[in-house]
């Protein structure tokens, strides 16, 4: 018997009705919405999964995650079904608008009120790319200046094993090509390995969490200046991603804005967001 054959001896098949139950679980707690064509993608995913925790069938590993109340099974369904490809740089225009614009009003701003208060969120942050660089932005704009402000990052992701990486902050060369020099000398170590390691005076600034965007509340005290929530609704339809936008609007500061990814849109007509430019909106 060779190696295929062995593996095909425990593939569990997915029945019409598992895959219902998952996929209606899954659009429900994780907002993804997944079409027939997926099947075969989740059922083959979710291998690895069954085998570990000794399921037989789907309908057993069904059971478990309804049952599971501390959410680390979703998170690793949910780290299994998303995608967390990231890189540092990602749309490099969202970084140069929050620099040469949202900055400098929020800075304006604070110079009249004596305010000096910035709430920032990485709204899906995955391994902590984006959060990062909007940390080292910040340092360079305000730059001996930073330590008067309250500022930092929250960044938040459904997956733990995304968090586990963000909050290691250790990359691959490629992941940190984007880059300039000058930001990989100044925030990173180098490591014997190759690596690039975020120095701990940028690790400190950004607050890891698990959130799951699709809880019906959301749990903070005050309102965000900006939040970046990039390349994650790209599943969500479009119910899903209205409501998803709602929430956010409640919890943007007047004058505060959102971002997401390029490949996502938002219906114009209806949300409440002034659109400024691709991908950029603003609470006005
Ligand atoms: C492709 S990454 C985006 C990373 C970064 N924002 C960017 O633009 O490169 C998408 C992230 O969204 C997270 N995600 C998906 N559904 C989520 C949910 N319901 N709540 C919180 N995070 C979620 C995934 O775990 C993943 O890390």
């Amino acid at each position: 018997m060779d190696i295929k054959e062995i593996r095909s001896l425990d593939f569990v098949e997915v029945t019409d009705e598992e895959f219902k139950l998952i996929r209606d679980l899954i659009y429900k707690n994780i907002g993804i919405n997944l079409t027939e064509e997926k099947r075969s993608l989740v059922n083959g995913r979710l291998q690895k999964i069954l085998r570990k925790l000794n399921f037989k069938t789907f309908k057993e590993y069904y059971h478990f995650l309804i049952n599971d109340k501390s959410g680390e099974a979703l998170s690793e369904l949910a780290n299994v079904i998303s995608t967390n490809h990231t890189f540092f740089g990602r749309e490099i225009d969202h970084f140069e608008y929050f620099v040469d614009i949202v900055l400098p009003e929020i800075e304006a701003r604070a110079k009249k009120t004596n305010n000096f208060d910035i709430r920032v969120w990485s709204a899906g942050c995955s391994s902590g790319e984006e959060p990062y660089t909007l940390v080292m932005l910040m340092m360079e704009y305000f730059g001996k200046d930073y330590n008067k402000w309250k500022a930092g990052v929250l960044a938040t992701d459904i997956s733990l094993n995304a968090l586990e990486k963000a909050k290691k902050g250790i990359y691959p060369d490629e992941r940190v090509q984007p880059l300039p020099d000058i930001f990989k000398k100044k925030y990173f170590n180098h490591l014997p390995s190759g690596e690039w390691e975020i120095i701990d005076v940028i690790k400190r600034e950004v607050t890891f969490r698990r959130f799951n965007l699709m809880n019906e509340k959301f749990p903070f005290k005050s309102p965000f200046d900006v939040i970046f929530c990039r390349n994650v609704m790209i599943y969500f339809d479009e119910p899903t991603r209205e409501r998803l936008v709602d929430k956010f609007y409640q919890f943007t500061a007047p004058n505060g804005y959102l971002f997401i990814g390029h490949s996502e849109t938002l219906n114009r007509a209806k949300t409440k967001y002034l659109y400024l430019k691709p991908a950029v909106y603003k609470k006005a």
